[in-house]
């Protein structure tokens, strides 16, 4: 791990992951005029979502951000499943960020026919060789990240920058970004919280090899940022 960084609780967790997103936003639009970010779903980043929100414009010029999600589930974007409904009841809405740089998987049609709409839109927004100045990830109690199970072909996807997975043990379809476009960004920031990720932490930790421990940044940064309860003792 680049560098762990432990938080006191999960608001404190979640108040040390706002600052970090604004100052490398900041950075970003200073040197590129633009800040691209993609979130993390499920629900430990909800309140880091919350908070940068509240700082609105006057922590980051939304105007020059352009938004993306690490995986959504394969649902339309208003059930209560989707990525894209939370970070859009927690952030999008609220920041005024346009529709057209919103860029969400399509949960609602054909899984691969979302991936592959979606590594379209990435790559016309990256540009051929772009990155991401940020992407946010968690961490599943069995190691996985984004949608990146362990055991799952898309683990060793070495081409594609986006891909449909179905997760047997969900019973379900997700789209997700795979390890070659994560481990090209400039920074990646894991979020981790609760007694019930101390074993896939301390598992990652240890150098297992799980899909969150293949998130090795080339030559961005990679923090994690968890709180006492997910450290354990690490
Ligand atoms: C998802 C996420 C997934 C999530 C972890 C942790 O769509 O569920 O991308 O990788 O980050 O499962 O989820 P929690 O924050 O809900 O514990």
């Amino acid at each position: 791990m680049n560098q762990l960084c432990i938080a006191p609780d999960a608001e404190s967790l979640a108040e040390a992951a706002a600052a970090r997103v604004v100052a490398i936003a900041s950075e970003a639009i200073a040197q590129r005029g633009r800040f691209v970010l993609a979130l993390a779903g499920g629900s430990t980043p909800r309140t880091t979502y919350r908070l940068l929100a509240r700082a609105g414009q006057g922590a980051i010029d939304w105007s020059s951000v352009e938004l993306f999600f690490g995986d959504e589930r394969c649902v339309p974007p208003d059930d209560r499943d989707s990525n894209y409904r939370m970070a859009r009841e927690e952030l999008i809405d609220s920041v005024g960020l346009p529709a057209d740089r919103v860029h969400r998987i399509k949960g609602e049609i054909r899984p691969q026919e979302a991936a592959a709409s979606y590594e379209k839109e990435l790559r016309d927004v990256l540009g051929e060789n772009g990155r991401f100045d940020l992407i946010l990830l968690g961490l599943g109690a069995d190691g996985h990240t984004a949608s990146l199970f362990p055991g799952a072909e898309a683990v060793g996807e070495k081409a594609r920058d986006a891909v449909a997975v179905y997760v047997e043990k969900l019973d379900a379809w997700r789209v997700t970004l795979t390890l070659p476009i994560i481990n090209q960004a400039r920074h990646v920031i894991f979020l981790v919280s609760g007694a019930a990720k101390a074993d896939a932490l301390a598992r990652v930790e240890a150098g297992e090899d799980l899909p969150a421990a293949m998130v090795q940044p080339a030559t961005g940064t990679l923090t994690w940022l968890v709180d006492r309860e997910a450290a354990g003792d690490v």
